[in-house]
């Protein structure tokens, strides 16, 4: 199938934030006595594509580990899920591990995709419906960590199955994890299930190693969210002027990452200015690692009865099959 025909076939549904809310969370983190950026605005089309390096990284083991877990035990997603299931995927990102199930799965009805990265959204869906002829597809533009209305027309009495992969969750705190788990439930709907992938708690060189590669595409990715805020909302960042650290936080058990100051200095977003202290970090991303059974607490406590869960042979990552009660 042609690209544009394949894009004609997906729906798009537009959900996305205004630009307005990207410039209110950058003054309103910026102002705080500890400065932070939200990591959920790494996803432009510049960050996407450095995250999809990173994922290919040797030191960034949770890609390809998830991967080899998905590719392993699809026979038992199937089983599990039925057939004719609609796939819901939160965050969709290029949809590549999604494909893996789908290519597992009995004869899935339905593709919803769900993603804060527009561009990166429609082309990911494109591609994915030229490759799945039969599937029914669907692009949502919006805030997956919002609640969302699931239209339910395109069904086929099969089963809603929800895919969180990559361990998004560990980039949640644990209360807006907990919400996260309470607000897909209710996507979900009872009688659905959910399929996610949860990094684990390991030795702190394998972690700092995964979030400060040799290569620096890390820290290409960590300075994007500057040159993005220079790039939309008419700042004046000097790059060069921040260096990437990645430190892990036994007591929260989550890798930080930072955006250090090398000097004093002052840096510009639309009207504003913001000082920086010789060695200030801008906070950027949490990235929290669970144990198994902790993981599955969490899930309990929302509307989740945890069904099974695999990890490699390592014990480097976890994939969990949920039921919604
Ligand atoms: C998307 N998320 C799960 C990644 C992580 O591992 O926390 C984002 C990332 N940040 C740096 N490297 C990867």
């Amino acid at each position: 199938m042609q690209e544009n025909q394949t894009r004609e076939r997906i729906r798009f549904r537009d959900e996305g934030p205004e630009t307005d809310d990207f410039m209110a969370e950058v003054v309103e983190n910026l102002s705080r006595e500890r400065k932070t950026l939200p990591c959920k605005f790494f996803y432009d089309k510049t960050g996407s594509a450095l995250f999809d390096r990173i994922c290919e990284l040797d030191e960034y083991y949770p890609t390809r580990t998830e991967i080899a877990l998905l590719e392993r035990h699809g026979g038992e997603f199937a089983e599990l899920s039925g057939p004719a299931c609609h796939v819901i995927e939160f965050g969709s990102g290029s949809s590549v591990k999604v494909k893996l199930l789908l290519d597992r799965l009995e004869e899935p009805a339905a593709y919803t995709a769900i993603d804060i990265s527009r561009d990166h959204l429609i082309d990911a869906t494109s591609a994915l419906a030229g490759e799945f002829p039969e599937l029914d597809v669907e692009a949502v533009w919006a805030d997956y960590t919002q609640p969302l209305a699931m239209d339910r027309e395109k069904e086929n009495g099969g089963r809603r199955l929800g895919f969180f992969p990559g361990s998004t969750i560990g980039n949640f705190s644990p209360d807006e994890a907990q919400g996260f788990l309470e607000r897909s439930a209710e996507t979900i709907g009872a009688g659905g299930s959910m399929l996610i992938g949860v990094d684990l708690k390991k030795d702190e060189d394998t972690l700092i190693a995964a979030y400060n590669d040799r290569e620096g595409v890390t820290a290409a990715f960590n300075a994007n969210l500057l040159a993005r805020i220079n790039r939309e909302l008419d700042g004046d960042f000097d790059l060069s002027g921040f260096s990437h650290d990645a430190v892990y936080n036994r007591e929260h058990g989550r890798i930080e990452m930072h955006l250090v100051s090398e000097r004093d200095q002052t840096a510009r977003v639309g009207n504003r200015r913001f000082d920086f202290r010789a060695g200030e970090t801008i906070h950027t991303e949490n990235s929290y690692k669970y144990g198994i059974e902790q993981f599955q607490g969490m899930c309990r406590e929302a509307r989740y009865e945890p069904v099974r869960a695999w990890t490699d042979p390592d014990g480097m990552f976890s994939l969990h099959y949920l039921d919604v009660a």
